[in-house]
Order: C-alpha cells, then structure tokens, then sequence
C-alpha cells in the first residue's frame, strides 16, 4: 500500500436524515445468566438472540450501520471454556445468519486483530466478508478480537513500516492518513456509542472513532434487548446537539 495524505471519507451523520451509525457494547449476559441461576455460557447464548433481533430491527429505526463489541482483546483473560464458547458462538451466528443476511444485502465485516484466532474462526471471518462484500444495503461490523488500543498500535505499525520501507514521511502523517490503517477505515466514525447492563465506560472500545460519538447507558442487560431499547437509545440521541468543538447554535444565531 502506498500512503498518501488524502481527505477522510469518514464524516459524521447528518443527525436526523442520514441513517444513523449506532455502535453497541453488548454487556450484561453474565448477570443475566447469573440472576436465573444459569452458568454464563447460557447468558452468551440468549445475547446471539438479542443480537439477532436488534439487527433485524435495526433499519426500521433509523440505522444504517450497527457496530457490535462482540469479544475484546481483554476477554482473553476469562476461563478457557466461556472463551471457547464465544468463539463457537460467532461460528454458529455467521454458519445461521449468513446467507439471510447476504440476501438481505447486509455487508458484514468483522473488526479486530485476526492473530490469535483458531483456523475455523478464520474461516467463517473470511467467508462472511467475502460472501457480502458486494453488499450496500446495510453494514454490519462486529468487533472480534478487537481492541481500540490495539486497532491504534497497528496502525502505527503500518505506517512505521511504510516510513521505514521509503514510502511514506513521517511528515505526512495526519489524522485522515492514519485513520485510514484503523480496521474501521471502512466505514465512518459511530454517531452513537450505546452500552447496556448499567455500566459506564467503553472498555477499550472504538477509542479513536468514538472521539465525537454520543454516548448513551442503558440499564437493560444485553440478552433483554432487541429493537425497543434500540430505538430508545436513538430518541434519546435526538435530544443531542453536537458541536464538535463549534459554538452552541443558538448562541451563534444570538450573536447574529
Ligand atoms: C458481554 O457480557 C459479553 C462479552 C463480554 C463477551 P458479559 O459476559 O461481560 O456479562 P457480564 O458483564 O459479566 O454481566
Ligand atoms: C466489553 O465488556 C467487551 C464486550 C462487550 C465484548 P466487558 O464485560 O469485557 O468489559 P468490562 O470488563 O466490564 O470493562
Ligand atoms: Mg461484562
């Protein structure tokens, strides 16, 4: 790849026409599980179903793109049998949902770093993005593997490697250059960044990306949720106003 400076594609929403970009930290199904008495994996399981749901729903409010945190790059550190079942539940979810979704003219891409992965995650993560990538109807991302500090190291990696290579100046770096390497460079920056199961932080979720994003907690945990809680969270974002480091509108209309 050479890197050359160009303007970003990524630009933000036009809140209230554009469809929306609505990325979601799917928290909650251990409590959810645990509140029933249930091992966690049993959590996980209903969450692929809210998962379904919400995507389903996802266009009749206003989204155009969903991005879900779906395994992050510190979820390593859980106990061998839940990773594991994690992984076979995106196996499961992309082996169900693909050729529906294909047909429904969803693109799928999958976020996050691939080393690490078993052979046969590899696989449908390939077979997903391949089989949609002609797709525009609707995009799906879904953070696998993912780790906002991570997605920045390699970027920096990438460009290091093309200064080191003679193709690039370090002078030439700049934000629209660099977001160009995140494994979000695909798509524009989230609108909304939406968390469910009542906590309150992003967990190394879309760091660089979610500089302007509005940030709306839901109480619900995740397995609850489908596309009423969905819509309540883009309501809410409605009674935003972004500035993006401007002035308050009506203060800039006052002043005339
Ligand atoms: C979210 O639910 C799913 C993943 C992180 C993979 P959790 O498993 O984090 O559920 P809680 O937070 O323990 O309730
Ligand atoms: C974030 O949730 C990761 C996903 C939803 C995939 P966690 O449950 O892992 O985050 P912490 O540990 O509560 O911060
Ligand atoms: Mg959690």
């Amino acid at each position: 790849m050479t890197m050359t400076g160009q303007q970003s594609e990524a630009r933000p929403a036009d809140a209230g026409t554009a469809p929306l970009h609505v990325a979601i930290i799917m928290d909650g199904n251990g409590r959810w599980a645990k509140r029933r008495g249930l091992p966690r994996t049993f959590g996980h399981r209903e969450g692929v179903k809210a998962l379904k749901r919400t995507v389903e729903g996802a266009a009749a409010v206003g989204v155009g793109r969903l991005t879900v945190f779906g395994f992050s790059t510190e979820n390593w550190r859980r106990p061998a049998a839940e990773v594991s079942e994690l992984m076979g539940l995106l196996k499961a979810y992309v082996s169900s949902d693909l050729e529906r979704l294909a047909k429904e003219g969803v693109r799928v891409t999958i976020l996050g770093r691939r080393e690490g992965l078993s052979p046969d995650v590899l696989e449908v993560i390939e077979r997903a993005e391949r089989r949609t990538a002609e797709n525009t109807a609707f995009h799906l991302q879904v953070a696998f593997n993912y780790g906002g500090q991570a997605d920045i190291v390699d970027a920096a990696r990438k460009f290091a490697k093309a200064v080191e290579e003679g193709r690039a100046k370090a002078s030439d770096l700049d934000e629209a250059l660099f977001e160009r390497s995140l494994s979000t460079a695909d798509a524009p920056p989230p609108d909304l960044i939406v968390r469910t199961s009542g906590e309150r932080r992003l967990s190394n979720f879309l760091l660089w990306e979610g500089a302007y994003a509005e940030l709306v907690f839901q109480d619900v945990l995740w397995p609850d949720y489908g596309p009423e809680h969905l819509k309540a969270a883009i309501a809410e974002f409605a009674t935003r106003e972004r500035r993006y480091g401007g002035a308050m509108v009506d203060d800039v209309l006052a002043a005339g």
